[in-house]
């Protein structure tokens, strides 16, 4: 599909521009709730496999007329200019007999080719990464870039404090939108639950629980958490690949910057140094507002809590050692 650009008058004000490289299920799912959120004026999809590419602008430009106006075309890489934010959903999945490390190699080399075409369309875009894994492509993607860290941002645990969350409204009979606790660290094998700042309505969990007589026990604790943790395998298992949740947290991302929201979110971000954690990137609730990350909390774990955040870090850690090897 061929860009089919209408001159604009000079004084028509900057649609909001959305790029995705990457247009498979994620990022095509992505782009779907986009259009439906009517949050963007502009929505480009960029892919390897162009025709992909094409055939999603297509069916998404069909929707348009019953949704929201909004421009919708199959790109390149020049086309990332201009654009508030760059979604990137580029990648392979694993192979037969391929070791996980395997994967981070062939998706890291990806990266290393993609983000300079990005950057060098758009310096002042922030960049929001959805690849797996997607704490150590961030990281890649913040040092190839040369952007400030504010401006380069992982999905990260939103999608697993979102099934958290879930999880723990069903569990308690309450609107899983009233539940606020948070999945910290890697996305990923490591991540660590946050019990112990754990609230629903402003109560501590135990005093909810207590209140309306039941307890919390560690079992079912260790079961909630478990089931969070192992959903993508269970989903992959059924499905093949899990796709409209992380779109969802995509757009909850996207949403928070293009509005300047100041929302509370668990993305992958360069570790800030609280616990004596450096050097990596992974998730803690940031302020998300219009210059991407404004502020990384300063969450008050206990000491179970900062010991498995710390050894979710390390596992981060090693792999990106592992890469530069
Ligand atoms: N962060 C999260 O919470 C989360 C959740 C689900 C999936 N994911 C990850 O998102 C990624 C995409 O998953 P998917 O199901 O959409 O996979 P997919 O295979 O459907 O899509 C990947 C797309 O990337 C394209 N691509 C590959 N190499 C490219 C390159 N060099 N340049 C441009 N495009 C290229 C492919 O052509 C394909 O269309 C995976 O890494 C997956 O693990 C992340």
């Amino acid at each position: 599909m061929t860009e089919n650009r209408t001159n604009m008058s000079d004084h028509a004000p900057h649609p909001r521009k959305v790029a995705v490289v990457g247009a498979g299920r994620v990022g095509s799912t992505f782009a779907y709730a986009l259009l439906l959120s009517g949050l963007v004026g502009e929505i480009v999809l960029i892919d390897v496999d162009r025709k992909r590419a094409e055939g999603e602008a297509m069916d998404l430009n069909h929707a348009m007329p019953l949704s929201h106006t909004t421009r919708i075309w199959a790109g390149d890489y020049p086309d990332c200019a201009g654009a508030d934010v760059i979604v990137i959903s580029a990648g392979t999945a694993q192979r037969p007999g391929e070791t996980r490390l395997d994967l981070v190699r062939r998706n890291a080399a990806i990266f290393q080719t993609i983000i300079p075409r990005i950057t060098a369309h758009n310096q002042t875009g922030i960049l929001l990464v959805a690849t797996n894994p997607v704490d150590v492509l961030s990281y890649v993607t913040w040092k190839v870039s040369g952007f400030p860290s504010q401006r380069v941002i992982g999905s990260g645990t939103v999608l697993d404090t979102a099934r958290f969350r879930y999880l723990l409204g069903e569990h308690l009979g309450v609107d899983p939108r009233n539940v606020h606790a948070h999945i910290v660290g890697e996305h990923g094998d490591s991540e660590v639950p946050v019990w112990s700042l754990a609230t629903v309505a402003g109560m501590r969990l135990a005093e909810y629980c207590k209140g309306g007589g039941f307890v919390l026990s560690p079992e079912t604790r260790d079961r909630i958490f478990r089931q969070t943790r192992d959903a993508a395998y269970e989903i992959i298992q059924r499905k093949g690949s899990t796709y409209y949740a992380v779109a969802v947290g995509l757009l909850r991302i996207v949403e928070s910057i293009l509005r300047d929201q100041h929302t509370i979110l668990a993305v992958s971000n360069l570790a800030p140094g609280y616990y004596g954690i450096e050097d990596v990137y992974f998730s803690l609730p940031a302020v998300i507002d219009r210059g991407g990350v404004d502020r990384v909390l300063h969450l008050l774990l206990n000491e179970q809590e900062r010991e498995a955040l710390r050894g979710s870090a390390l596992v981060l850690r090693g792999v990106l050692d592992d890469l530069r090897e």
